[in-house]
């Protein structure tokens, strides 16, 4: 296992177990790992700073108010530029502190800002681990997608033998590995994604559109890319900044997107159409504003199905589809899933107030072309986002 490259804070706190940190920091080096150290001051009573910087090769941080080179403020970069924070050892005290919300000193307050995964590995005596406060900070901290690793069973610093030690430094290595491939899980993945509205011009100042925001598909292509594919976002108009790392191509009408959607098809690996693309367009072209009249009629004709398009064009790349339903969710989205020759399908009921278009929550039901139906609670776009993405690469990887 190696983790070339891969940003790591390593934050130490105030344990006998700090020892093990150091040697912990060494075997993260030899995998590659890119290592920022960030002690608390009691850590610093116990090892000296100047043995973290010695084996990083790095300024170790533990000042809060401290300049930095880059001029930022240090617990905001820090911590916006990490793969992973890894608390080794972690006290009681850093738990407790993350689990409430304080953020007194450097590592709580960049464990406060951090947007990457956090892993703690707990070191503590076990008449302090077996407080049901701390196992209370704990289940609170899970909650949140904090992991543990550890403390293994054993004789601890007070004399005593229970749950407490710190865990071996090489299984924390491998925790610490399995989570980050299992975060960069579509690695080699190019996926295509549609999001937002489009807008069919009635003349040169009116059009036809709907009220989708976007946020459901940028929300998929964010996850997509911190999953680690390259992601290319095919946008109708939104307010929405695409996620960074993210190709954007903005496009207007139903026409622009397909043509956009065809021209990189060959590039995916993994289609997903979230986009409200209209289904009708007026069937004339008018190129100067209509003048008010009585009354007007406007001739709609369909636009193209980008979903038939693809299924015309495509090569093995697995295709999700949106449903947006106001009644017979599951009987129209299954309908769909077949008449579209889709894998998978996304379905909603977009007359839900927590679901649909300009929520941030939707509560979806997937369905895949193998029979399985998956019914979700209500969720914030970013971990349906997630979920589809799991059950997109569980599929992909088991065609
Ligand atoms: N879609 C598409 N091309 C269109 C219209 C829709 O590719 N011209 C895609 C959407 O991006 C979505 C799926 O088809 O992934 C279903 O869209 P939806 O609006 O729910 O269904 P429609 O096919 O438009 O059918 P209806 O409006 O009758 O429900």
């Amino acid at each position: 296992m190696k983790l070339t490259g891969k940003k790591i804070i390593l934050g130490v706190t105030g344990s006998i177990a700090a020892y093990k940190a150091v040697y912990l920091l060494r075997r993260l080096v030899e995998e590659e790992a890119d290592v920022t150290v960030v002690m608390t001051t009691e850590a610093a009573i116990f090892i000296s700073p100047l043995t973290f910087r010695t084996l990083s090769k790095k300024p170790v941080y533990t000042e809060m108010f401290e300049l930095n080179q880059r001029e930022e403020i240090t617990h905001l970069y820090l911590g916006r530029d990490a793969d992973m924070i890894l608390v080794a050892p972690a006290t009681a005290n850093i738990i407790g502190k993350m689990a409430n919300g304080i953020a007194d000193d450097l590592l709580s307050t960049i464990l406060m800002a951090a947007k990457c995964p956090v892993i703690m590995a707990p070191a503590m005596d076990s008449e302090m681990y077996e407080n049901p406060i701390v196992q209370r900070n704990i289940s609170c901290l899970r909650q949140f997608k904090v992991d543990f690793t550890g403390p293994a069973i054993g004789p601890l610093a007070s004399g005593i033998s229970g749950p407490g030690r710190m865990s071996d430094p090489e299984e924390i290595l491998s925790f610490v590995g399995d989570k980050l491939a299992m975060d960069k899980d579509m690695d080699g993945h190019v996926t295509l994604i549609t999001a937002g509205p489009t807008r069919e011009a009635i003349d040169p100042v009116r059009y036809i559109s709907n009220i989708s925001s976007g946020k459901m598909g940028y929300a998929i292509a964010g996850a997509a890319k911190r999953r680690g594919a390259r992601v290319i976002l095919i946008s109708g108009p939104t307010a929405l900044t695409p996620p960074s790392g993210v190709e954007c191509i903005h496009v207007t009408t139903s026409e622009d997107m397909c043509d956009a959607v065809m021209n990189r098809l060959a590039e995916a690996t993994v289609v997903i159409m979230a986009a409200a693309v209209s289904d009708f367009r007026p069937a004339e072209k008018v190129f100067s504003k209509i003048k008010k009249g009585e009354s007007i009629t406007l001739n709609l004709i369909k636009t193209t199905d980008i979903l038939e398009e693809i299924h015309r064009k495509k090569g093995a790349q697995f295709v999700v589809g949106f449903a947006a339903e106001t009644e017979d969710l599951i009987i129209n989205a299954k309908e769909k899933l077949k008449s579209k020759h889709l894998d998978m399908i996304v379905a909603n009921d977009v007359s839900l107030p927590e679901a649909g278009f300009e929520k941030d929550t939707n509560i979806v039901i997937l369905m895949d072309r193998w029979g399985d139906v998956i019914e979700y609670p209500v969720m914030s776009k970013s971990d349906v986002a997630d979920k589809i993405l799991d059950c997109v690469i569980a599929r992909v990887s088991h065609e």
